[in-house]
């Protein structure tokens, strides 16, 4: 018998993403049904009404999606999703809290394959310099550039503490170390960007956190990347469609956002997928991206 195949899609929010819904739609489901305002201590009985309600055969036809804001809460909800589990009563879980770890994953995926192809370098040889580093989506670039060798700093736009707590909570759950900088100032971030090998925002649409000028005394920069695609770049002169091609100025490779942004729908779509054609329950994570944005990645 052919099962239906259902999505719960859980978010702490106020609203489900209709980008998330689309693209579960699109990658197939029969059905997929979002539940707004749900915290960790929730979890454990909606996968659970999940389970239960259908034989265990069919729980590879059942998937739960975690959206939100924030990557700890997200992997937090994902060990909630886990622990829930009754085997064989067992179903497919997929976390990507604001896009971040698809996101991430593609920007990380594209700059490795840009780094071999244009400077025959690894990310375990590069500096790498993360701004937007408080939000999701830097926050978990950052996570996946240490997790491969790169030394990785991520930059605080107000200064240091938020950084420091942040490189805290990622040694502590991830075993990787990131060093915190204070990127507060124009002149700070000029040292910053001497300094490294390679340039990642993550900022906020439509801000620009690094300039023309402060690109043009980075003598090391091997290459950058911008995820913002709402203007102006969140690097000046980075365009959105930039694909390796040789950025203004300098001798670096610019990436930019639909580059990132057409990985990161293949890489969420591609997951959605896998979670729909899987003949035993699957749990994906940022590192599940990263993976298949690496075969993905030109
Ligand atoms: N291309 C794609 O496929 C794709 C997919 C998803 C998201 N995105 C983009 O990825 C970016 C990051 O998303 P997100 O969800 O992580 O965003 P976010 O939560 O809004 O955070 C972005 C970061 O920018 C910082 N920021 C805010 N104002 C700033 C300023 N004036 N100067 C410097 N930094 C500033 C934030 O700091 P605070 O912590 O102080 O707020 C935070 O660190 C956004 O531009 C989003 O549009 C792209």
């Amino acid at each position: 018998m052919t099962r239906k195949t259902i999505l719960h899609m859980l978010t702490p929010l106020r609203q489900m993403s209709p980008f998330d819904v689309n693209i579960a739609i699109d990658a197939g489901y029969d059905a997929v049904v979002p539940y707004t305002d749900v915290g960790l201590s929730d979890v454990g009985n909606l996968v659970q009404d999940a389970i239960f309600s259908r034989p265990p055969d069919a729980g590879v036809a059942t998937g739960i999606f975690l959206a939100g804001k924030d990557a700890p809460t997200g992997l937090d909800m994902l060990d909630a999703a886990k622990k829930a589990m009754v085997p064989p009563f067992e179903i497919s879980v997929f976390a990507d809290p604001a896009g971040s770890f698809t996101t991430a994953a593609a920007m990380v995926a594209k700059v490795e394959k840009a780094l071999a192809k244009h400077h025959e370098r690894r990310l375990a040889d590069v500096s790498v310099a993360i701004f937007g580093a408080t939000g999701v989506v830097g926050y978990c670039t950052a996570v996946i550039a240490a997790s491969e060798g790169a030394d990785v700093k991520i930059v605080g736009h107000d200064g240091l503490r938020r950084v420091e707590e942040i490189a805290a909570s990622i040694k502590d759950r991830f075993g990787v170390t990131v060093t915190p900088v204070d990127g507060s100032s124009e002149e700070k971030k000029s040292e910053i960007v001497k300094g490294a090998n390679v340039l990642l925002a993550a900022a906020k649409a439509g801000v620009q956190v690094i300039s023309t000028a402060q690109l043009q005394n980075a003598p090391d920069l091997l290459v950058a990347a911008d995820v913002n695609a709402v203007p102006p770049a969140g690097i000046e002169g980075l365009k959105v469609n930039a694909n390796g091609e040789q950025l203004d100025g300098t001798k670096a490779i610019g990436i930019g956002p639909l580059s990132i942004g057409n990985v990161k729908y293949k890489t969420q779509s591609g997951l959605f997928v896998r979670m729909i054609e899987a003949k035993k329950p699957v749990i994906f994570d940022f590192r599940d991206a990263f993976t298949l944005a690496r075969d993905l990645a030109k």
